[in-house]
């Protein structure tokens, strides 16, 4: 796979060749994004078969700021004229958190293919906050389709290297636009014709950011037909990962030492010192061989930057099983750290 740099002539290279229906890995400010031209059925279908993507898991659009209102980034894309008065101003109150980490989900306009939105009648769309896939959106001159850069339930990509590791093979260019500055995926939230919200997915915003917004609660998501890409085992390390019950410090030795009975293990910690928490598997009789804190110092927007590549390389090391503690709390940005611990350690199909 060719990495590209995010220079004019590199971008005007991955813009010619979506444009010529092929696909393209793409940077954004939550994960790399494998991207196609958002009205070419062809290209979309690529991209479902490079990432061996079931075809009932629909793709998010991206689009970039528009010269005109906010809502004109919508034309083509999604169809606001269905919603109601309060879903109206609750659509102006979200779309003025773009461009950034959050995913609306609103009635389809027909120029967007059915495979792409898995025949759902709605379509997700985002405006992402990164300078390099704004360019790449202006120069194509249409919305991209891209879901995360990786195999379908693998871990998400959030380097340039991380996506050729994913796709290297499958994917002729990415374009490489540093390390993403949030890591983790974009909140996705529904909006009813009455107005109601959705979480369907937490992400880079948190539920308070987009409660605040819509001056009202979210609620819970829908279920697997209505957000089919939440099944619940995702992100998933090739070895197990199993999250602890609760603080590592609150686990009983018996309880840690079943956990990590084949390992040796790797601790991921979000929060608190790895060594102290090394410490703590080895009196409980546990070999422990990697520790990492995604955040000693408790910033959860750094652990949340940090969250996959951290799996990733403990993945690579020499433990046989991850052993993760959970989130120190689900408020902000950790209810979207928890989910992903939760998924990455659910039951494998
Ligand atoms: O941050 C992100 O959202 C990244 C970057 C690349 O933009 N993209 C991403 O795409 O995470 P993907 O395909 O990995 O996840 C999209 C999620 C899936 O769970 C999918 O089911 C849901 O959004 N989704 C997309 N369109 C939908 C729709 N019309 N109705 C319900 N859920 C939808
Ligand atoms: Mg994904």
């Amino acid at each position: 796979m060719q990495v590209l740099p995010p220079t004019d002539a590199g971008i005007a290279l991955a813009a010619d060749h979506l444009r010529r229906g092929g696909v393209v890995g793409m940077p954004t400010e939550t994960v790399y994004g494998l991207a196609a031209v958002a009205f070419d059925a062809a290209a979309i279908a690529r991209v479902f078969a490079a990432k061996d993507r079931p075809l009932f898991d629909p793709l998010i659009a991206h689009v970039a700021p528009p010269d005109g209102p906010p809502l004109d980034a919508l034309r083509g894309v999604a169809d606001p004229s269905a919603l109601g008065p309060l879903a109206r101003r609750r659509l102006e109150a979200l779309a003025a958190l773009w461009p950034g980490p959050l995913t609306l989900v609103l009635p389809k306009d027909p120029a967007i293919p059915d495979l792409a939105t898995a025949g759902l009648p709605t379509v997700g769309v985002r405006m992402p906050a990164h300078p390099v896939a704004e360019r790449l959106i202006r120069a194509v001159g249409a919305p991209l389709v891209a879901p995360s850069a990786n195999r379908f339930g693998a871990i998400s990509p959030t380097t340039a290297a991380a996506v050729v590791a994913e796709l290297d093979g499958r994917v002729p260019m990415v374009l490489d636009g540093g390390p993403c500055a949030v890591g983790l995926e974009s909140a996705v939230v529904a909006l009813d014709p009455d107005g109601g919200a959705r979480l369907l997915r937490p992400g880079g915003l948190s539920r308070e950011v987009l409660e605040r917004a819509i001056g009202g609660p979210l609620s819970a998501g829908g279920d697997l037909r209505e957000a089919p890409g939440q099944s619940a085992s995702h992100y998933a390390p090739r070895k197990p990962l199993r999250l602890l019950p609760g603080p590592l410090d609150e686990v009983p030795d018996p309880v840690l030492r079943a956990l990590g009975a084949d390992g040796p293990v790797a601790l991921l910690r979000v929060v608190g010192e790895p060594a102290a928490g090394a410490a703590r598997l080895a009196r409980a009789g546990v070999e422990v061989v990697a520790a990492e804190a995604l955040a000693a110092d408790g910033d959860l927007a750094r652990a949340a930057r940090r969250l996959f590549a951290a799996l990733r390389e403990l993945d690579a090391g020499p433990a046989r099983v991850l052993l993760a503690e959970p989130a120190p709390h689900e408020h902000g940005l950790g209810h979207a750290i928890a989910d992903r611990l939760r998924r990455a350690a659910a039951p494998r199909r």
